[in-house]
């Protein structure tokens, strides 16, 4: 594609950041990116999101922009269960597809998504964006580290986020709609993690899980615990929380033990990184990780630019990737064929808590 004409469709909290981030890069593309559109229901949300982020269509009539004859990409942005008609209409119009996760509230809607994808061979990239954060790269390389010389034991993740219909970014209360949302906590939040447990660790072979549900909103789990069994036998825990403590925001706490080494990580961003081993214990922080990635193909681009890579902006590096690979015709990631295999772990974890835990293979 020569030039991106891009329409956002959704002008809440994930819509306007990627408008933020779209216009933070758009001087990075010589005039070759420009968005057009954004529609919201409330326009209200629309036009302060095309007045913030200098976007000249603001509309309530999502359809305007999935239609409109210039705009060749679409960022699929709106509550959950609307992904399968904005993604049906921009494939129907031959239009490239951001597509924000989860993408479906059931496994049906996540396999015609993906149908719709890949026998149109529509140019698309799935939002895991813990993929393009620099942190987990630098914590890749500790692991590599690691594995050279002791073998992996175990891995633990505690995810936690006040309910997201309270926290700082997320105010809305689709969230705690199982229509419009699917389920909760796990497809909601915890979805990232699957998708990260395997890009880090490998496949899963069989999950097996629990969940429980504290706020009372039907079908809206907001507690979940995986057990894990990965290729190799390795077992691994997640638990997956929405909490009441707004002074406690939204933490990733992960622990993983090699038999030589402990690598702990309580962060989304640069820093706190700690390695213990039999010689030291080590935090890295900000500089350090920057120094540890800045020249990986993925990071070297935005090496100069701290204000994205050196803060860890990793929704603009995210975008930055979509951006570029779009123009030059290269593989975007994660696919949607990423995407529904996280969507299948989840699916078969919430069979597993509705038969008590039982293991399920993947
Ligand atoms: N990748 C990430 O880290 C990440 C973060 C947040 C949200 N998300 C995903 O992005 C999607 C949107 O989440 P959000 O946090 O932006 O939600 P939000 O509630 O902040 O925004 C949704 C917007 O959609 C509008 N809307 C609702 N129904 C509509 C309809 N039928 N037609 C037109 N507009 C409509 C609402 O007015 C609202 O402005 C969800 O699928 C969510 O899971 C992904």
């Amino acid at each position: 594609m020569d030039h991106l004409t891009i329409g956002i469709i959704g002008a809440g909290y994930i819509g306007r950041e990627h408008a933020r981030c779209l216009r933070l890069l758009k001087p990075l593309f010589d005039g070759r990116v420009n968005v057009a559109a954004i529609a919201d229901q409330n326009p209200e949300a629309a036009q302060q999101a095309a007045a913030m982020f200098e976007i000249d269509m603001a509309t309530t009539d999502t359809n305007a922009v999935l239609d409109h004859p210039e705009i060749n990409v679409i960022f699929s942005c709106l509550p959950t269960k609307f992904h399968l008609q904005t993604v049906r209409r921009a494939v129907e119009n031959g239009k490239a597809v951001f597509l924000e996760k989860p993408f479906a509230v059931s496994l049906e809607d996540a396999q015609e998504i993906h149908r719709l994808l890949t026998t149109s061979h529509t140019p698309h990239q799935v939002g895991f964006v813990l993929r393009y954060a620099p942190v987990y790269h630098a914590l890749k390389k500790k692991m590599d580290e690691a594995r050279s010389h002791s073998p992996l034991r175990t891995v633990i993740l505690r995810d936690d986020q006040v309910f997201p219909i309270k926290g700082i970014s997320h105010f809305t209360d689709w969230r705690s709609r199982v229509d419009l949302a699917g389920a909760g906590v796990l497809i909601e939040h915890g979805i990232h993690d699957l998708d990260l447990f395997e890009w880090l660790f490998g496949s899963a072979k069989r999950v097996s899980a629990r969940m429980g549900n504290h706020a009372g909103y039907p079908g809206i789990e907001d507690y979940m615990e995986v057990r894990f069994e990965f290729a190799d036998g390795v077992a691994a825990n997640m638990i997956h929380l929405w909490h009441d403590i707004p002074a406690h925001q939204s933490i990733r706490h992960f622990e993983i033990f090699y038999q030589q080494a402990l690598l702990t990580l309580e962060t989304y961003d640069m820093h706190h990184l700690t390695v213990r081993d039999e010689e030291a214990e080590k935090t890295y922080e900000r500089p350090d990780l920057f120094r540890m990635v800045a020249h990986d193909p993925l990071f070297k681009d935005l090496a100069s630019r701290e204000d994205v890579l050196f803060v860890s902006d990793y929704y603009a590096i995210q975008d930055y990737w979509f951006l570029r690979n779009l123009l030059g015709g290269h593989s975007l990631f994660p696919t949607i064929g990423e995407g529904l295999r996280a969507f299948t772990l989840a699916h078969a974890c919430y069979e597993s808590a509705k038969q008590d835990g039982a293991w399920m293979p993947v």
